[in-house]
């Protein structure tokens, strides 16, 4: 199987990624004994195949690929390294746990583990962070300038019908002041950060959206999106699709394709819908586009000197395909043998 560079490279960045991962959350010396044959093994581990592939780059690329090549196995190495010593210290600590003294401060006993919504959600953000995008925060409790005008939504356009927002009663409003709401998405955050800074921009943002859905299957009336945006001199849609193509890559540690399929939202133009191919199927992600010229001037922005854009994406949704989970509804039922497997 030739490569080219790009590939050999991306495949040794997953590598150096996976193996890391594997090495570090080996709980025994059998698991990690276990991983160093898959990932370091000499005859057919990962590194011996990705040495073969370097074999087989033409000639002008294997100078660069092979330095490259060299820092990850060192890299990886050390990992692997870093593992044992860890491994070997939880030994003694479970040696010397044994004689028992009621005088040392306590250990702090096992608590579980992450949900595995946020544990995407901490994944997401690595990801995203490694891109150069920093994470922005906006409330859940939101005013309709921020959940809909700031984003082209107009006070008659459908999306602001109360029978689908949980509009709210508040201390605000009762004072006089506007409507609230519970955030319908994580848009809202565009704006916020857009009036308190200036370009560039490169954030996410990333937390719970709410919606008068029936829960079924695939509904929550809860659930979580990621949100992205980017705004300087000359973005494009080229830069949307390869940013959100090294998310898809990165979350699912694997080659993946994006689709785009045109579509409409008020504050993107154009919009689209992202499909994203794993394992041979298409996954709807969520949707994007460039942002639209209105968003910009809304928060002060100059349309003719910069542009943008955003994406919004559903978090279940990728956990659950990460993990093969059928109900959206597994999530919040919160049944301890239902978390306990991730
Ligand atoms: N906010 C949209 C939703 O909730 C998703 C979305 C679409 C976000 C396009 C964006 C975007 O940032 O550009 O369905």
């Amino acid at each position: 199987m030739a490569m080219t560079l790009q590939e050999f490279v991306t495949q040794l960045e997953l590598f150096r990624l996976e193996a890391g991962r594997a090495f570090a959350s080996a709980g025994d010396r059998a698991a990690l004994e276990a991983a160093r044959i898959e990932w370091l093994g000499a005859r057919s581990g990962r590194l011996k195949q990705l040495q073969k592939a370097l074999g087989q780059l033409p000639p002008v690329d294997r100078p660069q690929a092979g330095q490259r090549f060299h820092q990850v196995r060192q890299e990886v190495q050390q990992a692997f390294e870093a593992a044992q010593d860890r491994l070997a210290a939880q030994q003694k600590t479970a040696a010397a746990a044994e004689l028992f003294d009621p005088t040392v401060p306590g250990l702090r006993p096992p608590l579980g583990h992450l949900h595995p919504i946020t544990q995407t959600i901490e994944q997401l953000k690595e990801i995203m962070g490694r891109l150069g995008f920093s994470l922005a925060d906006g409330p859940e409790v939101e005013d309709e300038w921020h959940n809909f005008e700031a984003l082209n939504i107009p006070p008659e356009h459908p999306a602001r019908d109360p029978l689908d927002n949980f509009y709210l009663a508040t201390a605000c409003q009762l004072a006089g002041g506007g409507p609230m709401l519970l955030r319908s998405q994580t848009s809202t955050v565009q704006i916020r950060v857009m009036e308190r800074q200036k370009p560039p921009v490169r954030i996410i943002a990333v937390g719970r959206v709410y919606r008068p859905d029936t829960p079924d299957q695939t509904h929550s009336p809860m659930f979580h999106q990621i949100e992205g945006l980017m705004v300087d001199r000359h973005v494009t849609m080229a830069d949307l699709k390869s940013v959100l193509r090294m998310l898809g890559m990165s979350y699912f540690h694997a080659q993946v394709h994006i689709r785009f399929r045109p579509s409409f939202f008020p504050f993107t133009e154009p919009s689209v819908e992202i499909d994203m191919s794993w394992q041979g199927r298409w996954i709807e992600m969520g949707g994007a586009g460039m942002v639209d010229p209105n968003v910009l001037r809304a928060v002060g922005y100059d349309p003719e000197q910069v542009s943008g854009f955003a994406f919004g994406l559903g978090i279940e949704r990728l956990c659950m395909r990460q993990h093969g989970i059928d109900d959206i509804r597994e999530f919040f039922r919160n049944d301890v043998r239902f978390l306990q497997q991730f």
